[in-house]
């Protein structure tokens, strides 16, 4: 029987009425007042992820109905269709199996090739990172989208594992202040060039790789046409166009890996590089781990159904548009970038799986910055603005900055770095405090405000003051950043989309959204060279005149 979407279901219409009689009035405040026990019963622990769920705007009543909603949607059903390799992206006609990436020898689909795979990328990775012998001190990862965010995110947070001697960029934009910076300070004699796109026709991709060897030829001198196989790389599924373009050392990957989850397979490689084929390892075995809770774990204990009913009861119920998240860490500091990509286009769709318009809410927006960068940016407004937007609070329970436990820093400087890991910690618990709690009017009358102005009277200044509170939010923590951690936290977020997507019974797996754009961008494209404006409507051809006058 085919599964229900989440609106046909007796569970979606208990959870109507349940946030019309109390669920829309529901307050943080009285809740935690009224139950010691909160904290705890909101509480859930998934591998390597500890998660307070307590802040959010749900009682047993909401979240039993959720769970109800997930059961009558099938959710478990679906997902063991996903990692039982069924073609669920059925828009493509293709399996959906990233979990099969991380799964240990002969335990998923396609193992064989997997691991024949995995074995020649991190035996390669071992030689890149003898740089003694190598001789490669830079990679330049070329690749967009999902074969960019992936490993740009990763890299840095795992920066306390990396190769000291191995620099590690990133370029992604067609447009040439990207790559050229790169490019400027590189000697082609010490330089891999990795060329990572799932279809190898991407249009920023290939121009970037086309500079990067017509640089590298032009740098090497003399030798460079053969050299190319030395310092060039493909990371693709289409190995006979990384082959056309003279690549012949290539990682291939399959279709049913989609790109915004591929950071798993060969557009792995920079991640590899950087931390070396154990490390590698370890990340796709914390990944593998957070498969087995959400493969196993019962719905009430499954953290990342959890999360994804919340985001179901937030943006279908209580109407909230985006979420913010902050990790407090600054090594993920290009988490949210990632997240945008892995929420909004698997989930950013207005038609059901039969192409059926969709009468509620998709993917949020997602949104945020590292903390406590974010607090002097924009948290004046999670505070006080007319919005609410539920905030994602990842805080990291141990630093390390150098995996061998230390800094690389003189010793002297360590007792400093302590205090600010807690000044750090104490940021992140204050600020879903403050979101929770507020202060009302007459908190802020009974408080001296030294830089209020003194020609305003005190209401009005109190006024200003206020902060509503009541404002969601959950707080993920991790004893340590390291590879198994973030192996798990993504693939938590990966099940996470997945769980929103079947419960609005979307496809998570597939991206026509971006094709229009690219459509017209082939069709503009000559018009740049010959500034034939015809058939354009008026605001294009001006902007076309403009550009090239
Ligand atoms: O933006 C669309 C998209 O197809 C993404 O899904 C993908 O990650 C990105 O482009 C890059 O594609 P490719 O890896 O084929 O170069």
């Amino acid at each position: 029987m085919q599964a229900p979407r989440c609106d046909q279901t007796a569970a979606w219409t208990a959870l109507t009425a349940q946030f019309a009689q109390s669920g829309r009035r529901f307050d943080l405040r009285p809740a935690f007042a009224d139950d010691a026990t909160r904290a705890e019963a909101f509480s859930l622990s998934a591998p390597e992820v500890f998660a307070d769920l307590s802040k959010n705007h749900w009682d047993a009543e909401t979240r039993g109905l959720l769970l109800a909603l997930a059961r009558e949607c099938q959710i478990e059903q679906r997902r063991d269709a996903m990692l039982a390799g069924e073609p669920i992206n059925h828009t493509e006609g293709r399996a959906v199996l990233h979990t099969a990436l991380r799964a240990p020898r002969g335990a998923a689909p396609f193992s064989d090739e997997v691991h024949e795979v995995l074995d020649r990328l991190l035996a390669y990775v071992e030689q890149v990172r003898d740089t003694a012998t190598s001789g490669i001190r830079h990679v330049v990862n070329i690749g967009i989208g999902g074969s960019d965010l992936g490993p740009q995110m990763v890299v840095p947070a795992l920066d306390a594992f990396a190769h000291r001697g191995l620099q590690l960029h990133f370029v992604s934009n067609v447009d040439g202040h990207d790559i050229v910076p790169v490019l400027r300070g590189l000697d082609p004699r010490e330089t891999l060039v990795i060329v990572a796109s799932k279809t190898f026709t991407t249009q920023e991709t290939m121009a970037n790789a086309e500079v990067a060897r017509a640089w590298f030829l032009a740098g090497y001198g003399e030798g460079g046409e053969a050299a190319i196989a030395k310092h060039f790389a493909a990371t693709t599924t289409n190995v006979a166009a990384a082959a056309k373009f003279g690549i012949t050392t290539t990682f291939g990957f399959w279709d049913w890996v989609g790109g915004r989850y591929s950071l798993w397979s060969a557009i792995g490689l920079p991640i590899a590089l950087a931390i070396g084929a154990e490390n590698f390892r370890a990340l796709l075995a914390g990944a593998h781990a957070m498969d087995c809770h959400f493969a196993e774990a019962p719905l009430e204990a499954n953290l990342p159904i959890q999360l994804g009913l919340l985001d179901v009861w937030y943006r279908n119920f209580h109407g909230y548009t985006s979420r913010s998240v902050a990790p407090y860490h600054q090594g993920l500091r290009r988490l949210p970038a990632y997240l945008q990509q892995l929420e909004m286009e698997s989930n950013g769709k207005c038609v059901d799986l039969d192409g059926q318009p969709l009468p509620f809410g998709t993917s949020p927006v997602v949104w945020g910055e590292a903390g406590t960068n974010g607090q002097h940016a924009y948290f004046q407004m999670l505070h006080q603005g007319t919005d609410v937007i539920p905030v994602e609070f990842i805080a990291v329970k141990t630093p390390c900055y150098d995996a061998a436990g230390g800094t690389g820093l003189p010793d002297s400087v360590r007792a400093g770095l302590a205090d600010q890991h807690h000044k750090l910690l104490a940021n992140c618990l204050a600020q879903s405090q403050a979101l929770m709690l507020g202060k009302s009017t007459e908190d802020a009358m009974g408080e001296t405000a030294p830089t209020a102005s003194k020609s305003l009277d005190a209401l009005t200044i109190a006024r200003h003051r206020t902060f509503p509170g009541n404002r969601p939010s959950t707080t993920l923590v991790l004893d340590r950043l390291t590879p198994a951690a973030m192996g798990a936290l993504i693939a938590l977020y990966e099940h996470r989309v997945f769980t929103s997507g079947a419960l609005w019974r979307i496809n998570s797996f597939d991206q026509w959204g971006v094709e229009l754009g690219k459509a017209l961008c082939s069709q503009l494209l000559p018009r740049f060279a010959t500034g034939d404006t015809d058939g354009l409507d008026g605001s294009t051809a001006a902007l076309l005149q403009r550009l090239l006058g």
